[in-house]
């Protein structure tokens, strides 16, 4: 069995609620993240945020990483400070770069904003990850040069760089073929073992593909007759015996976990 504990608070929402106008997208929104610590790993955390499509994942998405105020309620911090801009680093669903900055000077700028690199190890750093994240050939192209694969892994390079402990990714497999989708799944995972504290949060609709990564999902819905998202189910794989597993898709236990997620979807 799996050898874990979890321990310290790293971000907590308390009955966060949006609306627009009189429409409710987000109701009543609670959930805790806690740094789980496994003996003799080095193992972050990753969380799924599931939902059917024009739910409300996105806009949860920018209250969590501080973009957009939540109506009602507030999302905090290990400190127990409110979350602001800056505190999450953020891959949004259509990779936002700079078009004018090629993809080495894009990445430049993530890895000056890290306190701990020195000047003089940027270039080093920089060619390291664009190495592991087979890159290394497209650092002088500029964004529009690149398919969407590649953008995306520039936009995972440069939150790993800018060195944020949280990173945000919504819908990060959507739009890529089978082939990408694997690669990106694998580096989201090393992801999550490069750093203790290391956070990920992914929200998304391919249930199987976040699942299959995460420690822990909340599912985001409806209940009958109420307006407005809220999470209708937590699911902690870790105690089921389905975080950290390679080949975990065609173990029976994670297709229940499949099926119980999509009947509450
Ligand atoms: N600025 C806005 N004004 C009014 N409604 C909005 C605004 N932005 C998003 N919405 C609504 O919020 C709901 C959730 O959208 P979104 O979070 O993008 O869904 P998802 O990411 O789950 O597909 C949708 O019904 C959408 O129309
Ligand atoms: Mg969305």
């Amino acid at each position: 069995m799996n050898n874990y504990s979890k321990q310290d608070i790293l971000i907590k929402a308390e009955g966060v609620s949006l609306s627009y106008g009189d429409k409710l997208i987000l109701r009543d929104i609670n959930f805790e993240i806690r740094d789980i610590l496994r003996p003799g790993v080095v193992q972050g955390q990753v969380v799924s945020l599931i939902g059917r499509s024009g739910i409300g994942k996105t806009q949860l998405f920018k209250i969590l990483a501080g973009l957009n105020s939540p109506s009602g309620g507030k999302v905090t911090l290990h400190d127990g400070k409110p979350v602001k801009a800056g505190d999450m680093g953020v891959v949004f669903q259509n990779y936002y770069l700079f078009e004018w900055r090629t993809i080495y000077q894009s990445l430049e700028l993530a890895a000056k904003k890290n306190p701990k690199f020195k000047r003089q190890d940027i270039k080093k750093e920089i060619n390291k990850y664009a190495e592991q994240f087979q890159l290394t050939e497209h650092l002088s192209k500029y964004p529009q040069q690149l398919s969407g694969g590649q953008k995306q892994r520039v936009s995972i390079i440069q939150q790993l760089l800018n060195g944020s402990s949280f990173i945000l990714f919504d819908e990060p497999f959507s739009g890529l073929d089978v082939v990408v989708l694997e690669k990106i799944a694998n580096l989201i995972l090393q992801v999550s073992l490069s750093d203790e504290l290391k956070t990920l949060i992914i929200v998304s609709h391919d249930i199987e593909t976040a699942v299959s990564l995460s420690d822990t999902v909340f599912v985001l819905g409806t209940e009958s007759n109420k307006a407005g998202a809220t999470i209708k189910t937590e699911i902690d794989l870790c105690s089921r015996g389905l975080a950290w597993k390679e080949d975990i898709k065609y173990m029976p236990a994670f297709k229940e976990t499949i099926a119980e997620i999509k009947a509450v979807l």
